[in-house]
């Protein structure tokens, strides 16, 4: 390995959202905006970060400088929840979450108990993280260990950083999704041990839900999460009624559903639950005390027709959230387009999402739901560089549109409304470019 230092120079149009914040309306401001800025990464940390003016007596020679005059540069996207087994079966047609579970979501997660099969989708699934400017996500892998070795195989190949971790399930499913007690907490552990911390890898352990782990196998999630407290746990909760019906049968000594998790010590500063459509009074005031996340998942939401998340709520009762593509319940890989329906969803709510919440929620926030806002979300130097060069104008509508716009907010807007992975012009991973668009 050389001794010499890994620099990266980046010059163009800059925004930011500077530091966490307790309310949406503090959010404005903190934008930081540079017209004309520079960032300059060592060894996939930003070193430096200001106006091209200040810039110049920190820029080393002899190191060519990226220019992007045209684009807008943010902080990689953080999606908060996503199964990179179900990247083939977006779009599968007309249920709701039990039985698409049953219909499409369990034969496909079949498959991945064949290596090169994970693989596969693996190197796939990274490259279109990539292709939409998502630099870390938060991810279900399969029951099978091997699902789980594939996709930080993947991800450790161009540094990203990714939680991910193997599903437990021991009932409700196919014979071949299934494991025990014992082997799930016998395969996590060798799993934490092997990927856990190694690079910029960090393990998740993953309970599917709680319909589909006994008793015993939550209280063995518990155990591991006691033994390794600085894993995440990562799982669904309240997603759509049936299920919670459901859970309420199954686990009748729990006060909730959330209750059912935070009985066997799931519950905390790295947990993360996906959706949360449904909670009662008691469950919110549990997500807060706890400091635990939630991953909101708009195009899933509507896609299952599960129901309508009130964002608002998790401003009032202070609870941490990410936004997750949910892909395949969810329709698309890219941020852009979750937000565009995240901001539908709170507008059949009587409830806005302006376009610097939507960013901060796309970056800081979604940093602070994953316990990696030390690390990830903004420009601050001593983070690690991971960040997005956005081209506003990919179509010729989207061209029309930017051409009238009155501010950065409402560029912001629009892109957001209207933008996809064609707006993606490059994506750099720890100071690198890992993607760059072809035309
Ligand atoms: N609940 C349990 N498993 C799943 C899943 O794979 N997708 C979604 N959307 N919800 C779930
Ligand atoms: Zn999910």
């Amino acid at each position: 390995m050389s001794s010499s230092a890994q620099t990266t120079i980046v010059r163009g149009r800059f925004l930011d959202i500077q530091s966490l914040v307790q309310q949406a309306q503090q959010i404005p401001e903190q934008v930081r905006y540079l017209e004309d800025g520079v960032l300059i990464s060592e060894n996939g940390k930003i070193k430096w970060f200001g106006t091209w003016q200040d810039a110049q007596p920190h820029l080393p020679e002899n190191i060519e400088i990226q220019h992007y005059p045209e684009q807008l540069i943010v902080p990689g996207f953080i999606d908060t929840h996503i199964h990179y087994p179900q990247t083939e079966m977006v779009g599968a047609y007309g249920e709701q979450l039990l039985s698409w579970l049953n219909t499409y979501t369990f034969p496909t997660e079949l498959q991945f108990k064949d290596p090169a099969y994970a693989q596969n989708i693996a190197q796939f699934f990274v490259q279109e993280l990539l292709k939409n400017g998502t630099t870390t996500a938060l991810v279900f892998c399969t029951v099978h260990p091997e699902s789980v070795d594939a996709l930080f195989e993947a991800a450790e190949r161009i540094q990203m950083r990714l939680i991910a971790g193997k599903v437990l399930m021991d009932r409700h499913a196919p014979d071949g999704l299934c494991d025990t007690p014992q082997s799930a907490y016998d395969e996590s552990k060798n799993l934490i041990e092997k990927w856990h911390a190694k690079g910029r890898a960090l393990y998740a352990i993953t309970p599917r839900f709680a319909p589909t782990s006994t008793p015993e196998q939550l209280e063995k999630a518990g155990q591991l999460k006691q033994e390794y407290p600085d894993v995440y746990v990562h799982t669904h909760l309240s997603e759509n009624k049936d299920e919670i019906a459901w859970v309420k049968s199954l686990y009748p000594e729990q006060k909730s559903y959330l209750d059912v998790y935070h009985h066997y010590g799931l519950t905390g500063q790295r947990s993360v639950f996906a959706h949360c459509v449904h909670l009662e009074q008691e469950e919110w005031q549990c997500m807060h005390q706890t400091d635990s996340a939630i991953a909101f998942c708009p195009t899933s939401n509507l896609f299952l027709g599960s129901g309508l998340f009130p964002l608002k709520k998790t401003w009032e009762q202070g609870v941490k959230v990410g936004l997750g593509t949910d892909i395949g319940a969810g329709t698309s890989f890219s941020l852009l387009q979750t937000v565009n329906e995240a901001y539908k969803v709170q507008q059949l709510q009587g409830d806005k999402l302006s376009a610097y919440e939507a960013l901060y929620h796309a970056t800081i926030g979604g940093a602070k739901a994953l316990d990696l806002q030390d690390q990830l979300g903004n420009f601050n130097v001593g983070k690690e560089a991971d960040f997005v060069v956005l081209n506003l104008k990919a179509t010729a509508l989207q061209s029309l549109r930017q051409s009238r716009v009155k501010s950065i907010d409402d560029a912001l807007f629009a892109l957001f409304t209207m933008g996809d992975d064609r707006n993606i012009e490059a994506t750099y991973i720890y100071g690198q470019c890992a993607y760059q668009k072809t035309e």
